[in-house]
């Protein structure tokens, strides 16, 4: 291959342009557009079935079919990975390319489709991709059909070998699909690369690397122009003239400087962006749009992680992808809600368990300033259940991988790869051989992010996995031992993390999973001094716990390989060098009941349940992680009369809490030595319990918990009044069963129904219960503790919703979102 370049470099780095810039020009709107609407889909077993069929049904991606399904026993997936069915699903969509357009090259993008994802256009085969979690393209260039004459693509997705995953994956086209149209001579897909070799505050140097296909028959001649964008703002900008051979594949790079960069960090998180322009004799042909940042980073080995020089803790979550009762299909705002509700208790990481995620989550990490860790794979060769992704790991592992990086490399919220999870491998020869295999690809791809793998647990003792962790010798396991992991990450284990330091003097600590403590939101035993580790080990049927499966509030519960949330959360803040955790897990999901069985389907892990509503112990690390004062007092308070019940509260920016039970005090408590929590045991009386928080004397904060009389109305709370008239947008509306003074009745289990006017749809129903077998996508819901959620999507329309909630006995309440372009 002969390629000439002649490479002008006019850097005009440092130029600060005065006037601003417009970022999107015709090219880069037109060049990838959502091909998410109106798509024909069956749920069938065969490709030759009656297209006129009548269960065939018209729907728009991102779209998962499971979560629409019934909750059995029966189901293959097992309550593990959330009982719902999975099958074979076929999705058929009919368009027209302009014929003009017949000289340009178009491509399918898919984010991710699970699993077994196979299309045709035209009835010509494109390939199949196993990984349900994998972005990938393909080239529709040569088999399309112009102007009046339609063209099909036909794409069949296979999930009905099960079980292939040890939680809820979702099922069908549950990430975005695009069309992306370009000229022959292109940027290819994840064609540029930012890196930024050199960071302080004065001036950062930006090396930029891009690739590009000519699929013309000739060589091109060619202007690359590149510029840099803070906000509107040209900041930067090189040129380059190429000479691309015919037909060929062809890679640039570029040096620029920026100074005084606005740095990307967790409170700011300041963005730039790249423009790549293609120019072929002077006409723009190509423009493709990059988002970075700048910042500097290390994992110190004494230090713990320090960003932009600055040492911060790593107060991380981990998070599966389903997003409670919209299921996997994904949801730009779902999601974002879902991080908002974690920025308010102070988490700053999301570690992206077990695969890679969607890419609008990465990007609203980038926005709001999360450290995340990437993950590749739950499993390698080795299986975890019968039909997951390790059947085609032979084939597959390098291609998924790359791609995972090359799709990633360029967010500055991705601070570590994470090559897998718990492999078993690691306790083989097999880790170490797979381990450096693995990282030398990453490394081939992105050297400028550590590479870590979470492992149960990194040391061994006398080759045999040790579980009660207390008596840890000093052998890493195969894979920690392999020289391929930039950070050993530990997955539980706390009490071998001060141990880490002798273990392992020379690799840099993460804690890549900590804690599975368990909890039902509003659900609360007796008494919360008696600590339980349920299951009493992980693979021995558990036929204990409690009556309706759930499991208290109070932070007394957690799996005997993990901790109570307070238990882990001390070592990590006492020990400079412990980096920081990702806790399991931020939100509950769909799946892995643990420690119960069916009739359980969903997990007890979260500190926020599947509704999104927050459990208690939120308000633990709320005034740990943030600098805001919290005081937090719970249980509810409609007792039977004279039993003992304990009252905890969580509190910061104060050094006492004084309480009252109906004005009279119960007394002053501050929390001693490193406790989290203050606690009094209150024989019940109805009234009013009372909690203050005071600093020096002064109050600081006041919160009352009232005895509720009897269920009366309802309330309706949306977090946002005003949402998008683009048929996509949502507002989740908080639903309350109150008594007639506005008190929250705490056992309230009311079905709630709910009928809606004007441009907008319910898209889910939930409440947070792990048991229930009721529909996510019916129009009513049981209260559950109190509350449910019901979530409105908007239609592409402008105008008032009106959503009314009804229930026997009580009074009806309606609630007005407006949707706006
Ligand atoms: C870990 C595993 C997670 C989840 C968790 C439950 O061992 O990595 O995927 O299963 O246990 O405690």
């Amino acid at each position: 291959m002969t390629i000439n370049l002649a490479k002008y470099t006019c850097i005009f780095a440092l130029i600060v342009s005065l006037y601003s810039c417009k970022k999107n020009d015709q090219i880069s709107e037109n060049r990838k557009i959502s091909f998410n609407e109106n798509w024909q889909f069956l749920l069938e077993n065969s490709l030759n079935s009656d297209t006129l069929n009548t269960n065939w049904k018209t729907l728009n991606l991102p779209h998962d079919w499971s979560i629409e399904g019934a909750f059995s026993k029966k189901n293959p997936a097992t309550y593990n990975g959330g009982a719902l069915p999975g099958g074979i699903g076929l999705y058929v969509k009919s368009f027209k390319i302009k014929k003009n357009d017949s000289l340009k090259n178009h491509f399918i993008n898919f984010d991710g489709v699970y699993m077994n994802c196979e299309v045709w256009i035209n009835d010509n085969y494109l390939g199949k991709r196993p990984n349900g979690y994998i972005s990938f393209q393909y080239d529709l260039t040569p088999y399309l059909n112009y102007g009046e004459n339609e063209n099909t693509i036909k794409i069949k997705v296979d999930n009905s070998k099960q079980p292939n995953s040890r939680w809820y994956s979702g099922s069908g086209i549950y990430r975005n699909v695009w069309l992306v149209k370009t000229d022959k001579l292109h940027i290819n897909n994840w064609g540029t690369y930012i890196t930024t070799p050199k960071v302080n505050s004065d001036k950062a140097s930006i090396k930029i690397e891009t690739t590009i296909i000519n699929d013309y028959k000739e060589q091109k001649k060619a202007i690359l122009k590149t510029k840099v964008l803070f906000k509107t703002i040209k900041i930067a900008e090189n040129s380059s003239q190429l000479n691309i051979d015919a037909e060929n594949k062809f890679s640039t790079s570029e040096n620029l400087t920026i100074a005084n960069p606005n740095l990307w960090s967790i409170e700011k998180p300041q963005l730039y962006t790249l423009i790549s322009e293609i120019y072929i004799e002077n006409k723009l042909v190509d423009s493709y749009e990059t988002t970075f940042g700048i910042r500097s980073f290390k994992f110190d080995l004494e230090e713990g992680f320090i960003l932009n020089g600055k040492s911060v803790k790593i107060k991380g979550v981990c998070n599966h992808h389903d997003l409670g009762a919209l299921g996997a299909a994904i949801n730009t705002r779902a999601i974002e809600r879902q991080l908002e509700i974690l920025k308010e208790m102070g988490v700053n990481g999301i570690r992206t368990s077990h695969n890679p995620p969607a890419p609008e989550l990465l990007d609203l990490c980038d926005k709001m300033g999360f450290i995340v860790m990437d993950e590749a794979h739950d499993m390698w060769e080795q299986s975890k259940t019968e039909f997951d992704i390790a059947n085609n790991w032979k084939e597959w592992h390098k291609k998924d991988l790359e791609d995972l990086i090359l799709r990633d490399r360029n967010h500055p919220s991705i601070f570590m790869w994470s090559i897998g999870n718990e492999i078993p491998e690691q306790w083989n020869i097999r880790g170490a051989e797979i381990g450096k295999e693995l990282a030398s690809i990453v490394k081939s791809l992105d050297n400028t992010r550590p590479i870590t793998a979470a492992m149960n647990p990194p040391i061994i003792t006398n080759n045999e996995v040790t579980t009660q962790f207390e008596n840890i010798a000093d052998k890493p396991n195969s894979l920690a031992a392999s020289g391929a992991l930039d950070i050993i990450g530990y997955n539980y284990a706390h009490k071998t993390y001060e141990k880490h330091k002798i273990n392992f003097p020379n690799i840099p600590f993460i804690a890549t999973e900590t804690t599975s403590g368990l909890a039902t939101r509003g659900y609360y035993a007796s008494k919360s001094d008696t600590i339980k580790r349920w299951p009493y080990r992980w693979d021995i049927p558990f036929n204990d716990g409690n009556i309706g499966n759930t499991i208290s509030s109070y932070d007394q519960v957690s799996t005997p390989w993990g901790s109570l949330h307070e238990e882990t959360w001390k070592i990590i803040k006492k020990n400079k060098n412990l980096t920081g955790m990702y806790i399991w897990t931020g939100f509950d999901y769909l799946g892995e009941p643990t420690p119960y069985v069916w009739p359980s389907r969903s997990s007890y892990f979260g500190i926020i349940d599947l509704a999104g509503f927050p459990k208690d112990v939120y308000y633990m690390y709320q005034s740990e992680w943030t600098d805001k004062p919290v005081l937090h007092v719970f249980p509810h308070w409609n007792w039977e009369t004279g039993k003992d019940v304990d009252i905890w509260a969580y509190y910061s920016q104060a050094d006492e809490v004084e309480l009252f039970l109906n004005e009279q005090s119960l007394g002053i408590k501050k929390k001693e030595g490193d406790e989290l929590h203050v606690m009094w045991r209150v024989p019940f009386n109805p009234g009013t319990i009372k909690a203050v928080s005071r600093k020096n004397g002064k109050e600081v904060l006041i919160k009352e918990i009232k005895t509720a009389n009897q269920a009366s109305q309802i309330t309706l709370n949306p977090d946002r009044n005003s949402i998008k008239s683009d048929g996509v947008d949502l507002s989740f509306v908080t639903v309350t069963v109150v008594d007639k003074k506005g008190t929250m009745v705490p056992n309230a289990m009311n079905n709630i129904q709910f009928t809606i006017e004007g441009p907008g749809k319910i898209v889910g129903v939930d409440n947070g219960d792990p048991t229930s077998h009721a529909s996510f996508k019916a129009s009513n819901r049981n209260a559950f503790y109190g509350k449910c959620l019901v979530i409105i999507q908007s239609l592409k329309k402008e105008g008032e919703i009106k959503l009314t909630a009804s229930s026997s006995g009580l009074e009806n309440t309606t609630v007005s979102i407006n949707t706006q372009k």
